[in-house]
């Protein structure tokens, strides 16, 4: 259980998907998570979602945290001793359109946020980073020893440069203390059925969409491509539920958070994912088992950008924060399931 002054976490982009899941597990942990989200990609009924699992309202701030002038006041007020970085744009098909605004965002906000946790004396940080870093990488289980691949979109690139941003930061002596966690594929939903994932529009991810078309919504969906060097030719990805991610936040916060006051500056990358690597095609048919519905799909062309095969070596997270994913991929698409049921009422 967190103690008095460690409490007060500020989660930039809480009110999004993994965002929000780590409102709940911070508060199931002891910690008091403060939300600052512009709502660009989010409603507010993942706030009435968060009401409805804690039995309180989360204190939320409606700001975009690219705004540097309520921040000093928000971090003292709140008495925040330590943030948690979702906020940023997300899509990659997008960031190929609009590159400067994935730039000013993604980047701007770090940037921001470092100066004013610099200036206010927070020091630990969890940054939202992604294991596109990898490209497609040369061994698998890919481990954070592996090089980080040019990137294929404008959106990895703002992963990488934060990345760097954290490194160098914290090599200057600076007092910053962060761990970056590189995602793996999240996917499910808080097990009540009261927040998940809200696509705005068309989902560009496989689970909503494979949810979406099993609700009716989309009239078929498409496997992008079964001729892949794989066993059954679709790719591979690693994927983990929405809570067990959520988890990790929480045990690398304390982690920071047991660095003790002499640990000054620290940067690490640890990997989150379950270790284990599962086909679309896998995916697609446990869906069908988990939920008892026969799924609309076709076989279609790939889809530009996408890479073969990509799971995670869980070594270092797993010796570094004890955490390992214990919710198997099954119970995430059940999970996923009930929230899409949820939506329709
Ligand atoms: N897929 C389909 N049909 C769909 C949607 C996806 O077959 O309708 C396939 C994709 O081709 C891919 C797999 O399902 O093989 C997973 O696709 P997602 O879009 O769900 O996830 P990605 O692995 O492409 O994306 C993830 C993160 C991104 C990150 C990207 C980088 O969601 O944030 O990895 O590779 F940028």
């Amino acid at each position: 259980m967190a103690q008095g002054a460690d409490r007060s976490i500020l989660v930039t982009g809480g009110a999004g998907f993994i965002g929000s899941h780590t409102v709940v597990a911070l508060a199931a942990a002891g910690f008091r998570p403060v939300i600052i989200d512009d709502f660009s990609n989010s409603q507010q009924r993942v706030l009435d979602g968060l009401r409805d699992i804690l039995g309180y309202d989360v204190p939320c701030y409606v700001q975009d945290c690219n705004d540097r002038a309520i921040l000093p006041g928000l971090f003292q007020r709140e008495n925040i001793c330590g943030v948690i970085h979702f906020a940023a744009f997300k899509a990659v098909g997008e960031s190929m359109e609009e590159p400067l605004r994935y730039y000013r965002n993604n980047l701007g906000s770090l940037m921001t946020l470092l100066e004013v946790m610099l200036e206010t004396g927070v020091s630990d940080l969890i940054f939202s980073s992604s294991c596109t870093v990898y490209g497609e990488p040369e061994t698998l289980p890919v481990a954070e020893t592996a090089p980080v691949q040019p990137a294929a979109s404008v959106y990895g690139n703002t992963k990488q440069i934060c990345e760097e941003m954290l490194r160098d930061t914290a090599a200057a002596g600076k007092p910053l203390r962060c761990i970056a966690l590189r995602y793996f594929n999240p996917v499910g939903a808080h097990p009540t059925a009261k927040i998940g994932e809200l696509p705005l529009g068309t989902p560009n991810n496989l689970v909503p969409y494979i949810t979406q078309t099993a609700a009716g919504i989309r009239p078929q969906m498409t496997i992008f491509g079964d001729d892949y060097p794989t066993p059954d030719g679709t790719c591979i990805r690693d994927f983990i539920h929405v809570m067990d991610l959520a988890e990790a936040h929480v045990a690398a916060l304390r982690a920071l958070q047991q660095l003790g006051a002499d640990a000054h500056s620290h940067y690490d990358v640890l990997n989150a994912g379950t270790g284990r690597g599962h086909s679309v095609l896998e995916l697609v048919r446990l869906f069908g088992e988990a939920s008892g519905q026969r799924l609309n799909y076709r076989i279609g062309p790939r889809r530009a950008g996408d890479i073969t095969a990509v799971y995670a070596d869980v070594s270092k997270i797993q010796s570094q924060l004890g955490w390992s994913a214990r919710r198997s991929l099954r119970e995430a698409l059940e999970d996923a399931w009930r929230w899409e049921e949820h939506l329709k009422q």
